[in-house]
């Protein structure tokens, strides 16, 4: 691809669409709310918090991020949503449980605005959960017709002149990429027969992007991870990137298990277990929703180890990822880690990781930054996958034939080259022998 010769200033209003209003995106909203309030800060945000290197370590150049590239200002963020229940976002955070009755009091009146669009929702593929706000349609491509007019419609009253969608919707069912998904048009054609392999986010996915509008894949389902849509992306000249948040457990696990194979030591085993009692946590107790996550959280350790290269050390591990539903803890999970690593002559250690943590707090500033990243990425005129953003991701989507990068720290060094890159500066290697010349 072709480095952007210059980047469209961030002018107006920006857009957020929310396919599913439930605890992610509530709290992600509040959050913008009570930042832009002056009330927090943006504790977890790379684009609000983070700075970055340019030049050479002598040069003391770190701007902060936000300054360096032109991001939309969070006063410039408005905000739009489905759901399958009538909520509105101040009472569906009040439900989820995320933030305190004081924080939520204060962004009250801009939460109780927030009222979510009828839902294109299919049961077969969210079997535990269950409301009133759905679209009627006589098939599914009439239903993705309806949800771009939706966007059409919010486009047009929130006054917005660009927009971006992130799926913060449930976990559906797993669905296997088929013939149906490989072409725009058997796509279509599959709408309108009512495949059994169109899952609803597929629906946003499809609208959005036809829409000219950004897409985000907060969850592991399928949705724009099909080539279909990601030939419309290129086609249309949208960006898309996906999928599943990396919040918790995974993101710790891409972080120890890079520095066991940086230093050559084996793991035999790695045991994986979470309890939590939200409402995903609900969703995830249908054997179908759990198959999909499962996959999502399964393919990392292979991906960073590569027991392919290292069968001596991973060619023999064992890797188990279980999550129990367990309400009297609602959002805030608790991930247990059993790490069986060996060492030198083969002697066996253990790691224990507990990770008490809250789900929704860790996942809304990702929410943020995809938010703010691929609204960047489609004014300096990019296109299709967006695999510098893996960083957010436990199962990124890449190029056909391309094996993902799940190491945070790769993935955090891409994220910043392709910044640098789009402003001309040089890329950093960290080769330093400059400094020893
Ligand atoms: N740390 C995290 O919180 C985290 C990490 C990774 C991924 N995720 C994923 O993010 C998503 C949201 O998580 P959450 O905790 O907010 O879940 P949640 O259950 O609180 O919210 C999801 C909402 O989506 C709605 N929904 C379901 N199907 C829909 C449809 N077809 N159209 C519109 N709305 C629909 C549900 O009614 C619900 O209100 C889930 O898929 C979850 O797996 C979350």
């Amino acid at each position: 691809m072709e480095k952007p010769s210059k980047i469209a200033p961030a002018k107006g209003r920006l857009g957020v669409l929310l396919p599913g209003m439930g605890a992610v995106s509530t709290t992600f909203m509040a959050g913008v709310e009570l930042v832009r309030k002056g009330k927090s800060q943006p504790v977890g945000s790379l684009t609000q918090m983070g700075t970055i290197r340019l030049g050479k370590r002598t040069d003391a150049r770190s701007p902060l991020i936000k300054k360096f590239v032109p991001l939309a200002e969070l006063t410039d963020l408005t905000f739009g949503g489905w759901d399958i229940f009538k909520d509105n976002a101040y009472q569906s955070a009040a439900n989820a449980g995320v933030l305190n009755p004081q924080d939520l009091e204060k962004v009250k009146p801009f939460l109780s605005t927030i009222k979510p669009m009828k839902a294109a929702f299919d049961r077969d593929f969210v079997k535990l959960i269950d409301g009133p706000n759905i679209k009627k349609g006589k098939n599914k491509y009439e239903l993705a017709l309806q949800i771009k007019e939706d966007i059409a419609d919010f486009r047009k009253t929130a006054r917005a002149s660009r927009l971006v969608t992130c799926w913060c919707g449930s976990t559906e069912s797993f669905v296997k990429p088929e013939e149906v998904h490989s072409t725009p048009e058997k796509f279509v054609e599959a709408m309108q027969s009512n495949h059994p392999a169109i899952a609803p986010s597929m629906l946003y996915a499809w609208a959005s992007v036809t829409s000219g509008v950004p897409y985000a894949n907060g969850s592991p389902n399928l949705s724009v991870d099909i080539p279909a849509i990601q030939q419309l992306a290129h086609d249309h000249n949208v960006v898309i990137c996906g999928k599943d948040f990396k919040t918790g457990q995974t993101l710790l696990k891409t972080v120890l298990a890079p520095a066991f194979k940086a230093r050559m030591l084996g793991l035999e085993g790695w045991f994986s277990t979470n309890i939590l009692g939200n409402r995903d946590g609900e969703v995830l107790e249908d054997p179908g929703s759990f198959k999909t996550k499962e996959e999502s959280k399964l393919s990392v350790l292979e991906y960073i180890l590569q027991p392919q290269l290292y069968p001596q050390l991973y060619g023999k591990m064992c890797h188990k990822v279980r999550i129990n539903y367990y309400p009297p803890r609602g959002d805030n999970k608790e991930g247990w880690d059993n790490i069986d690593i060996f060492g030198w002559l083969g002697y066996p250690m253990q790691i224990k990781v507990d990770f008490l943590c809250r789900d929704s707090i860790l996942a809304a500033p990702i929410v943020l930054d995809l938010v703010l990243f691929l609204d960047l990425a489609q004014r300096a005129g990019m296109h299709g996958i967006q695999e510098w953003l893996s960083f957010y991701f436990k199962s990124p989507m890449t190029a056909p034939g391309l094996y993902p990068e799940h190491d945070l720290f790769i993935q955090s060094m891409k994220l910043k080259n392709t910044l640098r890159w789009m402003k001309g500066e040089d890329l950093i290697t960290h080769l330093g022998q400059e400094y020893y010349d």
